[in-house]
C-alpha cells in the first residue's frame, strides 16, 4: 500500500482541466522531474514506449504555438508546457522494436523473436495498424495519452494543476516543430499537448455521469 484511497480520490477531484494559470507561480525543478518520471515509467503496448516529450519553455516558441493551438488559449503562460510526440510507423520498424526489447528491456533473443511474431500478427491482423501510416500513428499516440494521464494524476497528487490540450492544428504544429529542429516528420508526429502549473481561480465542482451509466457488470 502506497497511499490511502481517500488521498487518491481527493487528487482526482482536485484535478480539473485548468483554464487559466497564475503566470507567476512556477513548478520547482524537483516537482517537474517527478512528473516527468511518471511519464517515463508509464506502460505502453508491447513495451515500445513510442513517445517523446518536449518541454517547451522557450517564450518565442510558445508565442508561435498560440495561433496554431486554440485549445491552449490562456494556458501558454503556464509554468511548464509540454508537447507529446508519437512515433510514426517507419520509426517503429523492426530495428527500433528489437532495440527496445533486447537492449532496454533485456529480453532474451529467442523471446524477442516470439514477441516480434506476436507483434506482426497484432499489427497486421488484430488491430490492422499497417492499413495506413495514420492508423499506426494513432495507435502510438494512444500510448502517449496513457503517459499524460499518469502525469496529470501525479501532478494532482502533489497539488499541481494541468490541462490536456488536443485543440490544435496537428500539421501546422508538426511543421513549426520541424522548422525549429524539434521534430523529424519521418520519425514523429505531434500527439497532444499539456499545460502544467498553478490555477489562477478555483474551478467548478466536478461533474460526471453516474457510475451506473458508465459501468456494466457482467457476471
Ligand atoms: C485528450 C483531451 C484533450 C483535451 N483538450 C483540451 C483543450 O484543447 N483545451 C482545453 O481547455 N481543455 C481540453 N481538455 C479538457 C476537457 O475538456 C476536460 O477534461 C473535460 O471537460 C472534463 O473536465 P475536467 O477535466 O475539468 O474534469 C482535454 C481533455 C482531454 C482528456
Amino acid at each position: 500500500m502506497f497511499a490511502d484511497k481517500q488521498t487518491v480520490l481527493d487528487a482526482f477531484h482536485f484535478r480539473h482541466a485548468c483554464k487559466r494559470y497564475d503566470p507567476d507561480k512556477k513548478i520547482s525543478r524537483e516537482d517537474f522531474d517527478f512528473i516527468l518520471e511518471t511519464a517515463r515509467l508509464s506502460p505502453s503496448s508491447f513495451g515500445l514506449e513510442p513517445w517523446r516529450f518536449l518541454v517547451i519553455q522557450n517564450p518565442e516558441l510558445r508565442r508561435a504555438l498560440a495561433p496554431l493551438a486554440w485549445g491552449a488559449a490562456e494556458k501558454l503562460d503556464c509554468s511548464h508546457f509540454m508537447i507529446l510526440l508519437a512515433r510514426t510507423a517507419d520509426a517503429t520498424r523492426a530495428g527500433y522494436r528489437h532495440r527496445m526489447w533486447s537492449e532496454v528491456h533485456a529480453i532474451a533473443a529467442d523471446v524477442v523473436e516470439q514477441r516480434e511474431a506476436k507483434f506482426s500478427h497484432f499489427a497486421e491482423h488484430d488491430f490492422r495498424l499497417n492499413e495506413t501510416p495514420r492508423a499506426f500513428n494513432d495507435w502510438t499516440a494512444k500510448q502517449s495519452y496513457i503517459a499524460l494521464a499518469n502525469m496529470m494524476t501525479a501532478a494532482a497528487l502533489i497539488g499541481i494543476d494541468s490541462t490536456a490540450v488536443e485543440g490544435f492544428d496537428q500539421a501546422a504544429v508538426d511543421q513549426l516543430l520541424a522548422d525549429n529542429g524539434l521534430l523529424d516528420p519521418a520519425e514523429h508526429r505531434t500527439a497532444l499537448m499539456a499545460a502544467f502549473g498553478y490555477r489562477a481561480a478555483e474551478p467548478r465542482a466536478k461533474t460526471r455521469r453516474a457510475a451506473a451509466e458508465v459501468v456494466q457488470w457482467v457476471e
